[in-house]
């Protein structure tokens, strides 16, 4: 090993950071014009390995800044202070169909960055990389409390923020895939909103009449003393959409301040439990599409969006602010169609003004947090009877999809801020 090799310095600030903060990757005592890749590489919880690399030339003072430098090949290309991340891609020879979810929040996600002489592409693994460092990427900031919900059967975890509070609470939905999936509320949580990840596909919730009442229940049995009950929004992604809107429209007990839906519909039989909005949906199955890969397309199953008003959730008598966030490449829920249908009905209404839609092209359905990697389509089971695997086509294109994703948490945290923080006539914080 020759003396400037042993002497690469490469630091990453901070190394312990939230998932959607950004880092600064520097390298440092190369020589003027040396060639090197930087490689991030990460094996998740459940073994899988993921990396993304970027070709860079070290300017004349022997220094790459990944914020400020171009990157000439990899995963990325040109100035991407974070493709690091957003383009992390299962290792070659990987089961096909991943898409990466951090399940155990309790810890970080450990993300190894080192670099190599040269423009490499593949056979990282067979070579010794000038320096390496290992960054802790955290969905629950320090002081953040988990606290699993078991009463009355249900399945959830309430994400308290540090502090003493009290706090305004969220509940947070995810979509038709069910389960308890607690990285979004555990992040949310350490931007200061106490939020309840919640698996709402259970057999008890799905056949009930009137979730919101359910929700209701759930929502006291979990009465923290640090949730504000005064202040309380839903946001939800998918098909936690259908019934975020419903409940801010029809519950008779929740007065929720605001509502966010990511990449969903109000398209749905306003009448009925969740079981019978899913049966409403796979009636429509013949409108099934697949791409030339034979991954399922299931946006046309809501198409055209109906006319008769008793399909649809009654959006001109939301009485509180609606966030859309929509994926103009939508390839899972008519996203786009829907969100132009709801402003329309809203402008008839004469309640647009509670209406925001962001609308990202080239983006896909699954608009996660910032950074998170992008996965255009991925295996996934459908709730049975019978229990079935597909390869589920979400749609998007990578770098406008991490754009995207970006953008649309950015103003989300502002909007939440905004609607469940800000004082009242009646109430002050
Ligand atoms: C090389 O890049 C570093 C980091 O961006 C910068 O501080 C330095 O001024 C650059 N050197 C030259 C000669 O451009
Ligand atoms: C690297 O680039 C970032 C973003 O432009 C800048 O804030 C930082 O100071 C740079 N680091 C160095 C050492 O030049």
């Amino acid at each position: 090993m020759d003396r400037k090799q042993c002497c690469v310095k490469l630091s990453v600030q901070p190394s312990r950071g939230l998932m959607d903060e950004k880092f600064l990757v520097l390298v440092q005592s190369v020589l003027p014009g040396f060639q090197l890749t930087v490689y991030a590489s990460y094996r998740c919880d459940d073994g899988h390995s993921w990396e993304a690399f970027a070709h860079y030339t070290a300017n004349a003072s022997g220094t790459v800044n990944v914020s400020e430098d171009h990157s000439l090949g990899g995963t990325y290309c040109g100035v991407e202070p974070m493709g690091l991340m957003w383009s992390l891609r299962p290792v070659p020879g990987s089961k096909p169909g991943l898409r990466m979810r951090k399940m155990n929040v309790l810890t970080p996600m450990e993300v190894t960055i080192s670099v190599y002489r040269g423009h490499l592409t593949e056979g990282f693994v067979d070579q010794v990389p000038l320096a390496a460092v290992v960054v802790e990427r955290w969905y629950m900031a320090p002081g953040v409390r988990r606290v699993p919900v078991t009463e009355g059967g249900l399945t959830a975890t309430l994400f308290l923020p540090s502090g003493p509070g009290p706090f305004p609470g969220l509940l947070d939905l995810w979509g038709g895939g069910g389960k308890l999936v607690e990285y979004r509320a555990a992040l949310l949580a350490s931007h200061g909103i106490a939020s309840l990840a919640l698996d709402y596909l259970t057999p008890q919730i799905t056949k009930e009449n009137d979730v919101s009442v359910l929700f209701y229940n759930e929502w006291t049995n979990v009465q923290h003393p640090q949730v504000i009950d005064s202040r309380i929004g839903i946001l939800g992604l998918s098909f936690g959409t259908s019934i975020a809107l419903k409940m801010a429209v029809y519950s008779q007990v929740f007065k929720l301040r605001c509502v966010v839906c990511i990449s969903g519909s109000h398209v749905q039989p306003i009448k009925g439990s969740v079981e019978q909005i899913m049966t409403s949906f796979h009636n429509n199955v013949d409108k099934t599409r697949f791409n030339e890969e034979q991954q399922v397309i299931w946006r046309d199953l809501l198409l055209p969006i109906p006319t008769d008003p008793s399909l649809k959730v009654e959006v001109g008598r939301l009485r509180c602010p609606l966030l859309m966030v929509v994926g103009e490449d939508d390839q899972n829920w008519p996203a786009h169609e829907s969100a132009v249908d709801v402003k329309e009905m809203m402008q008839r209404a004469g309640n647009d003004h509670l209406l925001t839609v962001l609308s990202y092209p080239s983006a896909g359905h699954l608009i996660e947090p910032p950074f998170t990697p992008f996965a255009r389509a991925s295996s996934y089971k459908i709730l049975g009877p019978p229990l079935q695997m597909v390869m589920v086509l979400w749609g998007g294109e990578t770098v406008a999809h991490s754009r995207a994703q970006e953008d649309a948490w950015r103003k989300t945290l502002v909007f939440l801020r905004e609607n469940l923080y800000r004082a009242t006539s009646s109430s002050h914080l």
